[in-house]
């Protein structure tokens, strides 16, 4: 049951007309904005739209040019984070500020004192909270061992040791499997209970219609609109979000598929801990063919697309690309051979943040034509070639010269897409390419992989989430425990039979090779 505050209680949080702007652009334009306690109220927008802004102007992080903030009534001013922790305010950034080599106790210990010693209080402390919200931490656990999911709770504790009354989650799930995303959200119903509010970010529209109490829509930096779940629909939020409505089924293919570009024979690999991840795997993909992966994340397919790109040396088994052997090769050599990678983590692989956008997009392709003449970069290629991304990739940039880390979340992404899928080539791996990608951005990403496909690309398309493969791939590779439990036809398959197979149940449904 959900404890709702008398109507007489001040709002958690009051935001009146606040205004951000940045060098041509108006991140936050006179943004209204309230939540009250024991209220998940989830923010929307597309890629750009200003969510991480303003949840850095609550937090103390960013100054408003324009605006008031109220906390429990009072007026708020805060010049940094710690003003805005004192105030009740806690934020779980969507890329975490952890001490990776630290332990989860020292990096608890530190968030609510100078030390990094673990007292026996904040044991006590830390031990309440677990049993208020039905998790346990490792304390003895380094933090750079755990999963993302796990971080993610570290970060959440961390902001519960401060005494915070509204927590801000950026993006929360998008680092989360399925499975972990639900835990969350029985945490994050916990916290409602307790008459605490939650600020809630997110590109995914059922996941906001499940948790949220009332959602707002920001566009183009603009409130489009605040509804109360009851009162909405997911069609509502994605026609206020884009200012249209957005057609989101599977598109019958034009091309069928060519010959064998990709074998993976056998296929073993070893995690970094050095334990199996992957366990003999066999597929293979044709030119002009999408093979989508499924599995529950860590049954072998961060290891599978590793080894595809370079990054980790098989352990036994055979790739074969084009005929000649594969297997072992360096990212440059696979890079060379037209193997193009959309790495799942898109912050530490996929872009160099203080570099400019007109950089990153030629990265690794700086030293051949057209962008290389007689050893000297061509500037004027440099900036044609990011003109050309800008507009086709639809990145949100005040100028092509802007430093990538003043980008969106979303708009690092598309620089990433625009680099890796404008050279012509020939196997695309692509891990989770829509994480963070709002409603029509992800649209635009499996048009630009469908697009890849029909001009005769390998498509190897790993993700969680089931109806991207069923819409996008045409046959779906299962793996469990690092085998293959089976490929199925995209077409005539199923998110039961997907399911099913995740679990490591065989399922009599064949595809053909
Ligand atoms: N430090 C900065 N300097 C310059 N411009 C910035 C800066 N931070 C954000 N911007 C710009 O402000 C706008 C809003 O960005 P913001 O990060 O708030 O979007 P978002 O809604 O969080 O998007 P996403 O869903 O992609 O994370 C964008 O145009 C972005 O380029
Ligand atoms: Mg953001």
């Amino acid at each position: 049951m959900t404890v709702r505050a008398p109507a007489s209680t001040p709002p958690l949080l009051e935001v009146q007309n606040i205004t951000k702007r940045f060098p041509g652009v108006v991140a936050n334009d006179r943004v209204n904005f309230t939540v009250r306690p024991g209220e998940v109220h989830a923010l929307l927008g597309e890629n750009g739209a200003g969510k991480t802004t303003l949840m850095h102007m609550l937090y103390g992080l960013q100054a408003p040019d324009g605006g008031t903030m109220a906390v429990g009534g009072r007026p708020a001013r805060f010049r940094s984070p710690n003003d805005a922790r004192a105030a009740g305010i806690g934020l779980v950034a969507q890329h975490f500020h952890l001490a990776g080599r630290h332990t989860v106790a020292e990096n608890l210990a530190l968030a609510s004192s100078p030390f990094w010693r673990p007292t026996r209080q904040l044991q006590d402390r830390v031990g309440q909270i677990e049993a208020t919200y039905g998790f346990e931490l490792d304390l003895n656990a380094r933090v750079n061992q755990l999963s993302p999911g796990q971080q993610q709770r570290i970060e959440i504790v961390k902001a519960l040791l401060q005494g915070a009354q509204l927590l801000i989650l950026d993006e929360p799930t998008s680092v989360l499997t399925p499975q972990e995303a639900e835990r969350l959200f029985t945490v994050i119903d916990t916290m409602r209970q307790d008459g605490k509010g939650i600020i809630f970010i997110s590109h995914k529209l059922d996941e906001v219609m499940r948790i949220a109490d009332r959602i707002t829509v920001l566009r183009g930096g603009a409130v489009a609109g605040t509804r109360n779940v009851q009162d909405t629909t997911t069609s509502e939020l994605a026609r206020l979000m884009v200012g249209r409505s957005i057609d989101t089924g599977r598109q019958a293919r034009t091309e069928t598929a060519g010959r064998v570009r990709l074998t993976v024979q056998d296929l073993k690999a070893n995690r970094a801990s050095g334990e199996p991840a992957l366990r003999g795997v066999t597929f293979n993909i044709h030119a002009g063919e999408i093979l989508g992966v499924a599995g529950v994340a860590g049954n072998g397919q961060a290891e599978l697309t590793q080894v595809l790109t370079g990054l980790t040396e098989p352990t036994g088994g055979s790739v074969t690309l084009d005929g000649h052997n594969a297997s072992g090769l360096t990212v440059r050599e696979l890079f060379d051979r037209g193997v193009v990678h959309i790495p799942e983590d898109r912050n530490h692989m996929g872009v160099v943040g203080g570099m400019r956008i007109t950089e990153n997009l030629v990265m690794r392709r700086h030293r051949s034509r057209p962008f290389n003449r007689r050893g000297r970069l061509d500037w004027q290629a440099v900036d044609r070639h990011a003109d050309d991304a800008i507009r086709d990739y639809q990145i949100a940039a005040p100028s092509k010269h802007a430093v990538t880390r003043e980008l969106s979340g979303g708009n690092v992404q598309k620089v990433i897409l625009a680099r890796e899928l404008s050279g012509k080539p020939g196997l695309v791996v692509a891990s989770h390419p829509s994480y963070g990608l709002d409603v029509a951005a992800t649209e635009l990403t499996h048009d630009l992989l469908r697009q890849q496909r029909d001009e005769g690309a390998s498509v190897l398309l790993v993700s969680e989430d089931l109806d991207e493969l069923l819409k996008l791939a045409d046959r779906i590779l299962v793996l469990y425990q690092g085998e293959a439990v089976g490929v199925v036809d995209a077409e005539t398959s199923d998110r039961e039979t997907l399911g099913l197979m995740m679990a490591g149940r065989q399922v009599a449904q064949g595809a053909s090779a």
